[in-house]
Formats: C-alpha cells, structure tokens, sequence
C-alpha cells in the first residue's frame, strides 16, 4: 500500500463514552468481519475486561476503506485504555500513530481522562478529529459539548463529527474524517529498517507476540532483526496483520502496523518502545523510546490456604508472561506465611490481577494493605525504596523518609464541589488550580500517592454521588512527617498489618485498626491485648476479656461420638487460624482488619 493511502489512529475518551462502541462499529462498517464473527466488542478480548467494561491491553485491528474518492485506504487501529492506571499503555499507542479521534459522549461532555489523553495527543503531535456520540440520547446537548471542546481543549469543533456508535449513525462520517483529515505516515521503505516495538503479548500457540509499527525499511520473514536496546537478536518466524484475526503477510513497509513472532519465550525480552532493527544493516540511532513503566503500588499476596502456594507463583508467571508492568518476588510472614509482594501501575490493575487469580486460577488470597514506595533515607547516607511498610528499619537510622506525590485532575458539578475540595485537603492535597468547564468545576490538587490509594476513589465517588470524574499523573517525591505504625497482638507484632501513615492520622488510624480486631479476635482462655504502637510507644490499645469455658462442656460429657465431631471441626477451623505466639488469630480477622473503611 502506498504510505498516502495509510491512516494510523487511535480513539482516545473518558470511561463509558463509547470507544469500543465505535471500534466495533469501525470493523463491522469496514466488512472486516462478518456479522457471525461479530462478537459483543471485538478489541476487548479478555473476559475480565468484557466483563468490567474497561480496555487494559491496546489492541491494534487493520481495516480497508473505500473511500468517497474512489481509492481503498489502509486503516489502522490502534485502541488505548481508558483508566488512569494505564496511562502508559496509551501514551506507547499513541506513539504509533499520527491522529486521534477524540470520542466526547454528547450527554456527558467533557471528563477526566478526555483531558488527560487529549493532552497526551496533543504531546504526541496528534491531528486530533472531535467526534460527539451518543447523539441518539434526548439528553445529548452537541452545541455545549462542542462549546466545552473549544474553551476547555481548545479544538475547533465546527467539523466534529456528530454521531451514534449504538446506532450506527454516521460511521461514514468517521471513516471520510480519518481519510481526509489525518495526515499519512512517512518513511523511506529503502532507508535501514527501523520499527517501534509497541507492545507484547504470550500467545501459547505462537509464543510472543510483538505489536510493531514500521517507520523505514521492511520487516519480512527469516530476516534477521536485533532489538537495539535489548541488544538480542531474532530471527523473524511470522509477519502479519490484525485483519482483525492474525494473517500472515510478506512483509510489512513504511508507515504500516503489524506484528512479528520470532521464537521469543517471555514478553520480559520485549521491552516495549525498543527499536527493531536488522541485524545485517542496522539504523544508525532509535528511535524515541519510551521511558519504562514503574509499579507505584505494593501489596503482600498470600494464599490462603499454604498448600496453594506454588500454584499462586505459577500463575503469577502466567499473569507475567502478559503483563511486563506487573512485579512480584518471593516474601514470607510471620502473620501469613509465603506469599509474595507484587507492584502494580495502580490501584485498578491491582484489584484486576486480584480477581484474575481468583477468577482464572482458582485462587483463594489475602492481600495486605496497598502501600506505596517511600524513599527512606538513612543517617549513614545510603537511600533505600520501601515497598512493604515491614520492613522498615529502626527509627534512629532514618534520617528523613520521601513519599510520592501526585497531581490530580478532578472534574465535578458545582454542587458536590465542596464536599471534593474537603476529602482534598483532609487528605493532605494541595490546589493547584481551580476552574470551570462549563457549568462543572475542575480542581487540580497535588496528592501524596499513600491518601489516595488508600480508599480516595470511593470516597471521591462517595461524596460526589458518582459525578466526580478523576484522573492522575506522577508528580515527584517530597518528605513527608511519616510513621510507621506497629499492630501488638499480645505483644507480639502482626506484620502484615504494619502500615505507614502521616503522623498527623497514626493516632486515628491506629485506634479504628484496634477496635476492629477487637471484634475480629476471638476470645481465648486469657487476655488479649490488641495494641498499635510508633516505635516503642504505645497510641491505641483495646482488651480481649478472657474465655474460661471449655468448649466441650455443653456436650455433657456424655455422647463421646458428639464430642469428638466438635474436636474435628475445631481442627479443620485451625487450618484457617495463624499462631500469634500464644494467640490464634483467624485468616478471616486478617481479611476484615485489611479491608479498609
Ligand atoms: P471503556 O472500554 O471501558 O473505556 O469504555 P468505552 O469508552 O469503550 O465505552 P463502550 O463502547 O463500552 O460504551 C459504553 C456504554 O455506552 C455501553 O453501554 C454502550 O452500549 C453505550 N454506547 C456507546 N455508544 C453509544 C451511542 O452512540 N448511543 C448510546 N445511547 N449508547 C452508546
């Protein structure tokens, strides 16, 4: 295909604005697939993401497009996540195109996460087309939402492209825009190869896959290709197309989107934003890279039952082998036992890997509470990057401790505006910047990371009545007046309840911990105390009274057959006990007492 017949675009928008809507349309208009083949959105194809509704993975298809001026065109789309934890992923797929249409649902206008991955078009040196959808709902209001567009993000709207996904109408209008708005890629097809590494995924057929987009030279089967960070070498089994289903082609020129396998076994020897090049005539220099994607959230993963302990490290290599953002090595509790500490992206890829391993791999967890990575630095000088709040040293060795910030857009109706600019500032924000978008303000707030992944989105979602719409980037490190706060089970410390927190809340903190172990232990034959603690000194306590019955006694001695039952179920209640020097503790107190509210 000749360059000026390609287009490569990505659809950016809020959560819920009708992305996957549109791909799907695209694809179904496009005849790429038949209506048998034409499953409930095609680009979400895991089940989980079907399930939540939520794009985790891009996906790229390649539609072919007859155009009003006779010629086909070359569509390539890429789709991008929408969620706050993924802003990553979309700035890598962004990458590898040259425009964007920006989805705006016209009921809604303007949200979060358009702002923010508009911004990461506009970085991109996007041409960005405004598509308004959902005009087939009474509450649709295009002239404000177009409004909104210009004075928010300053595009020009007067040739948005007014439609409906759900219905099908004007997906023509989509098609025409792409073709004659969006600039063709570039590329010299006899230049040395460069290609951009976009993404990689496990196949258990085909082993990796790699997402490319081409940008000079060819890519072709048996070719010889050299990942030029990585510095390894590969022999190119497989090119292709996403048609959208995988079909193999020759090879693939400038400005197109593919993919490529080559006997690769983990997607950890894919580092995505590498350059491809031929091994034989290799470019003189990469191609922009990106910078690699960092966890900012840790928790402990602990089977619940021990026995399931290497099924939970085999799939957590499963989930690995897909997702090189996600980390994890071995630890062990004295509360939980083995498990293993993992790092996400945030608290939505999280809760997502959670439920895969319930969901996929049949696994019961206890998950410690998130934590994110404090920067301790010591009075000997040395700095060290905490991710589990247990194993933080002595006080007098810390000279200062450094915790991560955020800046943080919020959007919500003026209404609910005060009670957003509160939970701000109870949780310690900043603000930055307070304006309007049409009739809904938007506070721009700096955050420390350790407030929000606590429980700041559903409080946010809480007080706003689900209107608030909130979206966040990285924003440095600063000192923080941090504690670490101990849980004393009789003394002994429970450490996988230890937390971090500001000391300005330890006291708070601590105090509701205790009362709802209190309620959360059962009684033994002697006292408990349930105690939180800041180094040595003691900020809340609570007493379990103690039990003097024996458990046995109401079966009156007498029925042995009774009695022994009663042992037996005590026993097979043990199993789910942890030993806290003399105290057990149920794996369900752990579970509650985790669970923040
Ligand atoms: P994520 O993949 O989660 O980011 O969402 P998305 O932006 O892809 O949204 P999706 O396409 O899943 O659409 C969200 C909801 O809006 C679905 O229930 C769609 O059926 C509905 N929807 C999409 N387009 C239209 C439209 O044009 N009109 C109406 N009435 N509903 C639409």
């Amino acid at each position: 295909t000749p360059l000026a017949q390609i287009r490569n675009f990505s659809i950016i928008a809020h959560i819920d604005h009708g992305k996957s809507t549109l791909a799907d349309r695209l694809i179904q208009t496009t005849g790429a697939l038949s209506d048998r083949e034409m499953t409930n959105q095609v680009l979400d194809n895991m089940e989980l993401e079907r399930e939540r509704g939520i794009t985790i993975k891009a996906q790229t298809v390649r539609l072919s497009y007859r155009a009003k001026d006779g010629l086909t065109y070359v569509l390539n789309l890429m789709d991008t996540p929408g969620h706050v934890d993924f802003a990553y992923e979309v700035s890598r797929s962004l990458a590898a195109c040259e425009g964007s249409l920006l989805v705006v649902d016209a009921s809604q206008g303007v949200e979060a996460q358009t702002l923010a991955n508009v911004y990461q078009a506009i970085d991109a040196n996007h041409e960005i087309v405004p598509v308004l959808n959902k005009i087939d709902l009474p509450a649709a209001d295009v002239p404000k939402v177009k409004q909104q567009i210009e004075d928010v993000i300053g595009l020009d709207t007067s040739d948005a492209v007014e439609i409906s996904a759900k219905t099908g109408l004007n997906i023509e209008g989509v098609l025409e825009a792409l073709v004659t708005r969006l600039p063709p890629p570039t590329g010299d097809a006899d230049a040395p190869l460069k290609a951009l590494l976009v993404d990689s995924w496990y196949d258990p057929y085909l082993g990796v896959i790699i997402l490319v987009r081409v940008k000079d030279g060819r890519l072709r089967r048996g070719q010889k290709i050299r990942m030029m960070a990585q510095g390894s070498v590969h022999t190119v089994e497989q090119v292709g197309v996403f048609a959208p289903k995988l079909t193999p082609v020759d090879d693939l020129g400038p400005g197109e989107m593919g993919y490529i396998t080559a006997a690769i076994k983990t997607v950890a020897d894919c580092n995505v934003g590498d350059t491809l090049t031929e091994d034989r005539h290799p470019a003189s220099e990469p191609l922009p890279g990106f910078k690699p994607s960092v966890p900012v959230v840790w928790c402990g993963l602990y089977p619940v039952d021990a026995d399931d302990f290497e099924k939970l490290r085999d799939s957590l290599g499963k989930l690995r082998l897909n997702d090189a953002s996600f980390h994890y090595e071995a630890e062990t509790s004295a509360a939980l036992g083995f498990g293993f500490r993992c790092g996400f992206l945030g608290l939505l890829h999280l809760e997502i890997i959670q439920e895969r391993l319930s969901r996929e791999f049949d696994l019961d967890l206890i998950a410690t509470a998130p934590s994110v990575v404090y920067r301790l630095h010591k009075t000997n000088g040395e700095m060290m990057e905490l991710h589990n709040p247990a194993d933080m040293p002595d006080g007098s060795v810390i000279d200062r401790i450094e915790e991560p910030w955020i800046k943080a857009t919020i959007l919500v109706p003026d209404d609910y505006l005060g009670s957003v600019l509160t939970l701000c500032s109870e949780r310690r924000g900043q603000q930055v910047d307070l304006t309007y978008v049409g009739n809904r303000a938007m506070a721009v707030y700096r955050l420390p990371l350790n407030e929000v992944v606590f429980d700041f989105y559903d409080r946010l979602k809480s007080v706003s009545r689900g209107y608030a719409s909130f979206d966040y980037t990285m924003d440095g490190y600063a000192d923080g007046d941090l504690v670490r706060i101990s849980i004393l089970v009789n003394h002994e410390p429970v450490d996988a309840l230890s937390f971090i927190a500001h000391r300005a809340a330890a006291d708070n903190r601590g105090r509701a911990i205790c009362a709802k172990l209190k309620d959360l232990i059962p009684r033994q034959l002697f006292k408990i105390a349930i105690q939180a603690a800041i180094g040595g000194r003691v900020i809340a306590r609570e007493t379990i009274g103690a039990l003097s019955k024996d458990v046995t006694a109401k079966c009156y001695g007498g029925d042995i057959s009774r009695k022994r039952k009663l042992l037996e179920k005590q026993k097979e209640g043990k199993k789910r006990m942890r030993q806290f020097g003399r105290v057990e503790i149920p794996q369900s107190a752990f579970l509650a007492a985790l669970k923040m509210d």
